[in-house]
């Protein structure tokens, strides 16, 4: 079957256009005419928000890419008001596409008295009319289990896996710090990554190793110490989410002072960086981080439009007053980091939502040798640029 814009219609938020244009860009690449849908995003000087659809939607196939990242609840809003927009229009299947889903850490009752937010947020889009979900890495697996309709939950894991295979075969070929893949260890930066540490390890044929670490606010973490042997080896450090740094930052510390590591390079899938993240980074013991892009490389720190100011996302004509929101609005703020790389996730969704849309298996994407094949060149230009 050929996917033309008759069956399917791709949406986007503003939280993540850049995005919404890659996977665009990537059905464009093998020649399936699909344009990204417009919509129109309008703010009140209240913050109310007024969602508007340019496109026709009655009972076609429809895809909304919104990342729920700062500004969380905006953009939460923002993804609701879609689909309630859409399910007024007569729209058929609406699959919320949520590269990163936030308040995904508030995921059970840790103490008396707070809410479980990741539930409340799965329960908001369902109420909404949402049909699907299509995410990647969510925090905790098992909020799967807070939706009653159907989630694909993506991994970036194999982006990381085939990276890192070619990193360090060119490293071993030239002599460069390791000799063989002896002489890497993966390495959990919690004990809430193990089972995703050991899933890269094994993939890579490499040990493991485990820091200890105890959360003692929103901002601040502590680290104790580590389980294994990291003693001049190169560390590969797996997490889902970066928020302060202070994670990654504390365990380089303690693996590079106490454990003797020789390097360490950090792959995330969801680089949510806030305050000054990034400068600390820079400043610490990590030689390399390497992020996805479910969450827009953007500097959003003045993020508001103006006052009732209307943008307009996708396939539509800006008319006067309105402007167009194409690819990146503010700077990149990944422009201040040396050590920060990103590699994108827009071709494994695009893959992702023609499955979807065709009712061919999701997960066989991932046992396949498909990933690798939609990923090497970007792969080859990044290892270029790290070695
Ligand atoms: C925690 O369980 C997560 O997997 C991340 O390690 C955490 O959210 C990172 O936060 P931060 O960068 O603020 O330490």
């Amino acid at each position: 079957m050929t996917i033309s814009e008759k069956e399917m219609v791709i949406l986007s938020g503003t939280s993540n256009v850049a995005l919404a244009e890659k996977i665009i860009d990537a059905f464009n690449e093998e020649k399936m005419r699909i344009a990204l849908g417009g919509c129109k995003f309008t703010r009140f000087p209240d913050s109310e928000i007024l969602v508007e659809l340019a496109c026709n939607v009655r009972g076609r196939d429809v895809f909304i890419i919104q990342s729920t990242s700062y500004p969380v609840n905006w953009n939460i809003m923002e993804l609701l008001i879609m689909i309630d927009g859409i399910k007024r229009a007569s729209g058929g299947r609406i699959t919320a596409v949520i590269p990163y889903y936030g308040y995904a850490r508030q995921d059970w009752k840790d103490r008396p008295r707070v809410p479980i937010s990741a539930r409340l947020v799965a329960d908001m889009l369902t109420t909404a009319g949402a049909n699907r979900v299509l995410t990647m890495d969510l925090h905790a697996e098992q909020i799967q289990g807070f939706f009653t309709i159907p989630v694909d939950n993506l991994t970036a894991r194999p982006l990381f896996k085939v990276l890192f295979d070619e990193l360090f075969r060119r490293m071993i070929e030239d002599s460069k710090e390791i000799r063989s893949m002896d002489d890497v260890v993966v390495v959990a930066p919690d004990v809430g990554r193990v089972k995703l540490t050991k899933r890269l390890a094994n993939e890579l044929g490499t040990d493991m190793a485990i820091v200890v670490k105890d959360r003692t606010s929103a901002h601040d973490v502590q680290t104790t110490g580590f389980i294994g042997d990291v003693k001049d080896k190169v560390v590969v450090m797996i997490d889902d989410i970066i928020s302060t740094g202070g994670t990654i930052i504390n365990a380089a510390n303690v693996l590079k002072e106490e454990g003797g590591a020789k390097k360490i390079f950090v792959c995330c899938t969801h680089s949510v960086m806030v305050n000054s993240a990034i400068e600390k980074i820079e400043q610490s013991e990590i030689d390399m981080v390497l992020v996805t892009d479910t969450i827009s490389p953007e500097e959003k720190t003045n993020w508001v439009f103006g006052d009732t100011e209307r943008v307009i996302v996708g396939d539509v004509e800006p008319e006067k007053g309105e402007r167009k929101i194409d690819q990146v609005l503010g700077e990149d703020r990944f422009k201040r980091s040396k050590k920060i790389k990103v590699i994108s996730v827009a071709k494994l969704f695009k893959a992702a939502i023609e499955s979807i849309h065709e009712n061919k298996s999701v997960s066989a994407l991932f046992y396949s040798n498909k990933i690798i094949d939609l990923v090497r060149s970007e792969v080859n230009a990044l290892v270029d640029e790290m070695l």
